[in-house]
């Protein structure tokens, strides 16, 4: 049975990849707004793979008998200093998250908990790999400097399916 902390924890990170999502659509706002439609388009992904996390952990707790509860999402910042300072930002966000999931995983060690470490590990292995695609991107980003650059770099990130978490 999965204990009250660990559900009261789960349900804080639903919070926090809800957070995630708002943060994201709120950098696609502006990326629309700076006529990046690429960079746009790219983070409008960003937005709905969070969704998609808040959904997983939701979908453990239905799968372990707990209770969902869903909380206010924060109002995201509207703006910033240019696409180096927003995919800046969005890795210091996902170097915040992957704190958070590892000390979701340390408490799911702690309690015994092996079907919360389970699908933990997923999150885990997912982190590793949003954090190096937004490293690659802000090195583009300092590689090509000017506006041509970020024209070039617009472009191909307006090409990102939705299925390349
Ligand atoms: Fe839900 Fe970007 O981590």
């Amino acid at each position: 049975m999965i204990s009250k902390k660990m559900v009261a924890a789960i349900n804080d990170q639903i919070k926090a990849e809800f957070d995630s999502a708002f943060i994201y659509l709120g950098m696609s706002a502006y990326f629309e707004d700076s006529d990046l439609p690429g960079m746009a388009h790219w983070m409008r992904k960003q937005y709905e793979e969070e969704v998609e996390h808040a959904e997983k952990f939701m979908d453990h707790l239905y799968e372990r008998g707990a209770t969902v509860k869903i909380q206010e999402v924060a109002k995201p910042k509207e703006k910033y200093d240019g696409p180096l300072d927003v995919f800046k930002e969005t890795l210091k966000h996902e170097q915040h998250v992957t704190a958070l999931i590892h000390k979701l995983m340390d408490l799911a060690v702690e309690e015994k908990d092996y079907a919360t470490q389970s699908m933990l590990q997923w999150f885990i292995d997912e982190q590793v790999e949003e954090e190096a695609s937004v490293t690659a991107i802000i090195k583009s980003l300092e590689l090509l400097g000017g506006s041509g650059g970020i024209y070039m770099l617009d472009r191909e990130l307006g090409r990102r399916s939705g299925d390349d978490d």
